[in-house]
């Protein structure tokens, strides 16, 4: 599957990358590639595991389509170009929220699979350092949400660093509405809801609606603020 970059105007100098990126789902093979992206998204940029953990043999195994507890994840992978050998430039990984929809038991295993088909984590998205700035990391969030939606997802979330203003102010510029330090989200499934926050781990919470008639609004009631997705 190929994926074309979303258009946008470069408001700064660019890196030498000027073409759209191609985004395809990872390949059996790919975990190594995969591991030392996600160690780029979880901040320790450049450091590849020795031996690669699970998800790498997952992907290795299954490719970037993995089957979870309550339904898939799934990790695509940008490079410059479909060329055989082309260095890779970034990763967006989604999947359900797991130990969230661990905590709905009541909902039965059907209604964990509905919640799973509306609500998405965006648990990893990083971009090689040499290639930021150049449209990749927009490219790969765009692809990763149509490719949620397509599926019927409702809601997608993103979990980002408290300190890290220019990654919030990066999502806030991509539609996302960033949650304050420990302000809860709902979600309503089918009657059912869903409640869920940072867990106050020194992130907060990026929200952004993906179904054409899903608002999200900041409620205020009597104990503090929520943001409401319906
Ligand atoms: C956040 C991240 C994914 C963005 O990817 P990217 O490919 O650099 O993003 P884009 O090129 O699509 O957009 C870059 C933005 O920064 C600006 N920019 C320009 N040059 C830049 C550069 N050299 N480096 C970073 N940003 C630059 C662009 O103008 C653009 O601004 P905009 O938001 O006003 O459009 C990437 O910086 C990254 O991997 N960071 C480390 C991991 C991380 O924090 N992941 C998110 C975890 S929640």
């Amino acid at each position: 599957m190929t994926f074309d970059q979303a258009a946008g105007a470069p408001r700064m100098e660019r890196p030498a990358q000027t073409k759209p990126p191609v985004i395809r789902v990872a390949q059996p093979g790919d975990g190594a590639t995969v591991e030392a992206l996600a160690q780029v998204a979880l901040g320790a940029d450049g450091v590849v595991p020795a031996a690669p953990g699970a998800f790498a043999a997952a992907i290795d195994r299954h490719g970037g389509r993995l089957v979870l507890p309550h339904g898939t994840g799934c990790a695509l992978v940008a490079r410059a170009s479909a060329a055989p050998g082309d260095p890779p430039l970034g990763l967006a990984y989604t999947c359900p929220p797991v130990r969230l929809i661990d905590q709905y038991a009541e909902l039965g295993p059907r209604g964990q699979r509905r919640l799973a088909g509306a609500l998405a984590e965006l648990e990893l998205l990083a971009v090689t350092a040499p290639a930021r700035g150049a449209g990749v990391g927009t490219a790969l969030l765009a692809a990763a949400e149509e490719q949620l939606r397509s599926g019927g997802c409702r809601l997608v979330f993103a979990k980002v660093r408290s300190a890290d203003r220019p990654v919030l102010r990066w999502y806030r510029r991509r539609g996302y509405l960033p949650a304050a330090p420990g302000e809860p989200v709902t979600l309503d499934v089918d009657g059912a809801w869903t409640v869920f926050d940072d867990g106050g781990d020194g992130h907060r919470l990026a929200v952004k609606p993906l179904a054409p008639d899903e608002r999200i609004r900041r409620v205020f009631a009597s104990g503090g603020t929520y943001l409401a997705s319906m």
